[in-house]
């Protein structure tokens, strides 16, 4: 294999950021999480549109937040749980962890998020009271169709937006349509603050929790009104306040230092994802039909994170990741394919085959897009690609 030339991905991170980034570690200020973590929570919840985020480590860690605030809070009916055959692993392995009850459900043949008729059949047998769904890599899923089974079956909704970032659905943030919703700042992703997540929600009873949890069950992170509350409930003196803990927490926090860097990348939300759709754009139209992509509507904006393809069969997939290595063009598997073919979920539950899922796992691969990315690079990859099938 060659030495790699275009990478699937680059920091978004950059010189100033780093230099920046200097600048205030030469101030010398306190670098755990302290003022800066608002500020940029405050920042993410303006820019998102949502009352509430907490920041924390990473995608999975918002993952795990939200699943375990959801249990917490006392409202769920049971523990059965809908998750999606294609996402992440620690878009499932909370609900493993917390002892739910996890249904897989089979992807979607246009955005490779829930199939809706599957995911109506399994609401109809199983009655649960949660769906986590995935917006898949910056393409939002079928929204109007998803929140009218919402109200019609009556379950909480926890959006992994984790890949998805800057996507919108009809003009509305992904991110704004889950009881709470996740998204991962790690390298790679649409911003980065090396590592880090976020949980943003509109309710505060939720919000109320997460901060707990993110910080060993601890009350002092809430608002003074809230704390107080609770101060009050418990009969808790002063001078044990700051260390009573009202819920079996986690340490689950971030830092300023990645905060600092947060506040920075928010600022280029709108050209990140200006690129990245040009970049995604210009891979559909030149490959013209030729394989089978995410579909998306005329008034959704995507922001991907790689331009994921299926070819026809594994021979072709085959075929391409070789010139693709030949060319020094990284590239890897669709997101993690079926998670059903996973040992982590056979192991436990048998194997979870689904014609689509299926598809996506034995077919499925990614091509770079990152905004530094030029339209040449594109043609680039898009043309080796084509050429590599014959087209
Ligand atoms: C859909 C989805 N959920 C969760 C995660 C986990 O995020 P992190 O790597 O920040 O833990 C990822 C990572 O790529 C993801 O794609």
């Amino acid at each position: 294999m060659k030495p790699i030339k275009y990478f699937l991905a680059e920091d978004t991170i950059d010189n100033q950021d780093i230099d920046a980034l200097i600048s205030w570690l030469k101030s010398y200020p306190r670098l755990t999480k302290g003022p800066l973590t608002p500020e940029f929570e405050a920042k993410w919840n303006a820019w998102l549109g949502r009352k509430y985020s907490v920041f924390n480590n990473s995608g999975s860690s918002a993952n795990l937040l939200m699943y375990d605030a959801l249990l917490l809070s006392g409202e769920l009916k049971n523990k059965k749980v809908i998750v999606p055959s294609v996402g992440w692993v620690t878009t499932i392995a909370p609900a493993i962890q917390l002892g739910f009850e996890p249904i897989m459900c089979e992807a979607d043949p246009d955005t490779f998020g829930l199939d809706l008729v599957h995911l109506e059949k399994l609401l109809i047998e199983h009655e649960p009271s949660t769906v986590v769904m995935v917006q898949v890599l910056g393409v939002p899923h079928k929204m109007d169709e998803l929140m009218a089974l919402k109200k019609k079956y009556g379950f909480f909704l926890l959006e992994d937006a984790c890949a998805a970032m800057g996507a919108s659905y009809k003009g509305k943030h992904v991110g704004t349509f889950g009881d709470m919703s996740s998204f991962s700042l790690y390298f790679g992703h649409q911003i980065s603050t090396i590592e880090g997540g976020i949980v943003s929600t509109d309710n505060k009873k939720f919000n109320d929790l997460l901060l707990m949890l993110r910080s060993h069950g601890w009350g002092k992170d809430l608002d003074k009104e809230t704390h107080q509350a609770l101060i009050d409930k418990y009969g808790v003196d002063n001078f044990h306040a700051p260390f009573v803990f009202y819920e079996p927490g986690f340490n689950l926090r971030s830092t300023d230092l990645n905060a600092f860097l947060g506040i920075r990348q928010v600022d280029k939300m709108e050209w990140l994802i200006e690129r990245r759709k040009a970049n995604h754009d210009l891979y559909k139209s030149i490959f013209n039909g030729r394989f089978q992509i995410q579909k998306y509507g005329e008034m959704d904006t995507i922001c991907s994170i790689h331009f994921g393809l299926l070819a026809r069969d594994g021979e072709e997939r085959r075929k391409i990741v070789s010139v693709l290595e030949e060319n020094g063009v990284e590239t890897r598997i669709f997101s993690a394919g079926n998670l059903g073919l996973h040992p982590f979920w056979i192991n436990r539950y048998g194997k979870a085959s689904f014609p689509m899922a299926d598809r996506i796992h034995y077919t499925g691969l990614f091509l770079p897009n990152h905004p530094s990315m030029k339209p040449e690079d594109v043609e680039f990859i898009a043309k080796i690609v084509l050429g590599a099938v014959g087209s």
